[in-house]
């Protein structure tokens, strides 16, 4: 199913090593079947004896302070343990994310804010005894809109590790000189990461030991976070997070769940689980913050861009500074003289927003992307041709050569399987019956990221292997994979290896965010199973630290790269776009596994769908966080909504990365999707819709 295409350079799929192991073959899951039929354990689903259950209050104000909680009805309730109210924390160490700070002060930041929490000997009993306590607030007015000139805006000096501005050439100038100029804001609302299993935690004390079972993307990071702010020795904290249903951004950092488990715990000297219930989520899982993206494309009547202007105004809460990136792909993507690359960040009364899958990325590239489309159309110029005019020999932001790029050969790929050759480019013409259909192309980009990690190798006396290192599986296929990396390194059949995860015994190991797990855990798994090939003296167990080499400054710009094809039909009765067709041709270095990485980005490119069309919270001005605070009322895409959706790559052979030669593969599906959709919209009615989602009520 995979193409070994155009001119990227290429490697054979299934690449065998000494004794037939296969990297990059169709692995199957190895929990797969462990999860399809409810043996996988997750966090809530550790019934210890004697274990509690916990239900926040979340706070029914948008900013104030609690004045007062009335517990004295919800303690009246037959089987309730406890109430915690705020305070009840103020003996932890203050956190260094604002956002676990939850009972230490009364101080109400945002509407949802846990003010209390009621433990019981059910969950049943706990909701009732959450509804039971009576909270009194002194109250403040709160803004939580976000505007182009919005009071309170700043310019953050850093975003994701870089500058938050970046300006070459006078950008103001070339534009105001471009013989053609598009100049268009486009604008994301907030959006909503909605793992199956919603965060949760189970959490025992034995004496002065702490173990919780929580959903996390990173067991190292809970269990450092614990360790400051429980003030305890890290060896006496055991984290696990064997199996972890989704979290798309959201539990890449520890969230309020786990501290307030490990809490109620100690409170009640009794393990507690608080699986955090949907409705409640919106507000404390981190959200896609809402841009507002203003872009200004100059180019000449030869389609060469001369100035490129992207900026972003973005909110934040007052809690915890986070600021959607999404001005940093127009420094990868196209040459240009003049570049200028902003984020203003609005701090509002509004829930804290976070990572959610390619944060900045996503949002930026589909204002870049759409934003190209309607240079193309200014041009005439067709919009793959008019991308393969404009890419450049070296990063523009950063000036540093390329590890490998392969985004030209994406497009053209992608071109040939679409059928985009003989496309009519005008408009609103092509009908059958009430609809309008209508094709759409736009690029994709995602930086590679990878930090160093830790594993060991163990060879048994059997002939099998045990490779050991605390990844987070979160859905993605990360056991199977590690496996098959150990395995290659091993020159042994994949069967004789075993791999273990998921636990604060194992490895120290990065989370798995930022496309970065499979990176940086098998970097130090291949590590650990290449020298154990070489010296088995050195054995049974050899230990592997990437730390100095992972970590270490690229002179590269390394990136993976990709293209987006769709085709929509739009119902000019109904207003509903209905997707027909959906490719993405993405270049990401050495694909390690085929089966597990097609449903990354299969599975991110849903989530682009979804993006473009049907998901969409906003801030309810009044009461000041999201109404949509559930499934029914945040539409995440179903099968029904899904097409002949298609995903395949071409094979990189990049030597600057990892021993594997892999780049990420989780989040650049969800890039440019949306653009892509958007642009085949507009090809389509020959309408610009610049806000998304393209609701029907957009639409009509
Ligand atoms: Mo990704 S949003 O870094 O899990």
């Amino acid at each position: 199913m995979t193409g070994t295409t155009g001119t990227a350079p290429s490697k054979d799929h299934g690449t065998t090593g000494p004794t037939g192991t296969a990297l990059g073959a169709p692995a199957e899951r190895r929990e797969g079947r462990q999860k399809v039929t409810g043996a996988a354990r997750y966090a809530a689903e550790y019934a210890l004896p004697g274990r509690a259950h916990a239900w926040p209050v979340p706070a029914a104000v948008a900013r104030g302070r609690v004045t007062g909680v009335d517990t004295s009805a919800a303690l009246a309730l037959p089987g309730v343990l406890a109430v915690l109210t705020p305070g009840d924390a103020a003996g932890l160490a203050a956190p260094e994310d604002g956002t676990l700070a939850v009972l230490r002060s009364a101080d109400v930041p945002h509407r949802g804010w846990c003010v209390a929490l009621a433990v019981a000997e059910t969950p049943e009993t706990a909701r009732a005894a959450a509804r039971a306590v009576r909270v009194t607030y002194g109250t403040e007015a709160h803004h939580v809109d976000l505007t182009e000139d919005a009071p309170g805006g700043y310019e953050p000096d850093e975003v994701a590790g870089g500058p938050g501005r970046v300006e070459h050439g006078d950008p103001e100038a070339a534009f105001a000189a471009a013989d053609v100029r598009v100049d268009v804001t486009y604008r994301v609302p907030p959006l909503h990461n909605h793992p199956m299993e919603p965060h949760a935690t189970t959490a025992h004390w034995e004496g002065d030991r702490l173990t919780v079972y929580t959903s996390s993307q990173g067991g190292t990071t809970v269990r450092a976070t614990l360790a400051q702010l429980f003030r305890l020795p890290e060896e006496r904290i055991t984290v696990v997070a064997e199996h972890v249903g989704g979290g798309f951004g959201s539990k890449g950092t520890p969230r309020p769940d786990v501290v307030l488990a490990a809490l109620a715990a100690r409170h009640t000297g009794r393990p507690v689980t608080l699986a955090y219930p949907r409705r409640l989520l919106p507000t404390v899982v981190g959200h896609r913050a809402p841009t507002v993206q203003r872009l200004r494309l100059g180019a000449g009547t030869d389609g060469r861009l001369t100035a490129l202007l992207h900026e972003v105004t973005t909110h934040t809460s007052h809690v915890r500074e986070f600021v959607e990136y999404a001005a940093v792909v127009s420094r990868v993507m196209y040459a240009t003289p003049a570049l200028l690359s902003t984020h203003r960040v609005v701090p509002l009364d509004v829930p804290s927003p976070s990572w959610m899958r390619a944060p900045g990325e996503a949002p930026g590239m589909y204002a870049l992307e759409s934003a190209v489309d309607e240079l193309a159309d200014a041009l005439g110029t067709d919009p793959v041709e008019l991308r393969v005019r404009n890419e450049p020999r070296r990063e523009p932001g950063s000036g540093k050569p390329f590890s490998s790029r392969h985004v030209v050969e994406c497009l053209r790929e992608g071109a040939r399987r679409f059928g985009w050759a003989g496309r009519d480019p005008r408009p609103g013409v092509r009908r059958e019956g009430p609809l309008l259909v209508g094709t759409g192309v736009a690029a994709a980009t995602y930086p590679f990221q990878v930090a160093p990690s830790t594993a060991t190798a163990e060879a048994r006396p059997d002939g099998t292997f045990v490779v050991r290192v605390n990844a987070a599986d979160i859905g993605t296929g990360a056991r199977t994979v590690l496996a098959q990396i150990a395995a290659d390194a091993l020159g042994v059949p994949l069967e004789r290896v075993r791999t273990e995860v998921g636990h604060s015994d194992l490895p120290p190991a990065p989370l798995a965010g930022g496309s970065c797990g499979t990176a940086s855990w098998g970097w130090a798994v291949h590590e650990a199973c290449a020298r154990l090939a070489a010296h088995p003296e050195e054995g049974p167990t050899v230990h592997a630290d990437t730390t100095g080499e992972a970590d270490a400054d690229s002179p590269y710009a390394r990136h993976a790269f990709g293209a987006h094809f769709a085709e929509v039909a739009v119902d000019t009765v109904t207003g509903e776009v209905r997707v027909r067709r959906l490719l993405g041709v993405f270049a990401a270095g050495r694909i390690l596994n085929a089966r597990t990485a097609r449903s990354q980005f299969t599975g991110a490119m849903v989530m682009g769908l979804g993006m473009a069309l049907t998901e969409h919270s906003t801030l309810d001005p009044a009461f000041g966080d999201f109404p949509e605070s559930d499934l029914a009322s945040y539409h995440v895409p179903v099968h029904a909504d899904v097409p002949d959706i298609e995903a395949d790559w071409l094979d990189e052979d990049d030597t600057h990365l990892n021993p594997m030669g892999s780049k990420g593969i989780g989040e650049i599906g969800i890039v440019g999707t949306a653009a892509a959709l958007g642009n085949a919209v507009h090809h389509a009615t020959g309408i610009r819709f610049r806000e998304l989602p393209l609701t029907p009520d957009r639409i009509l």
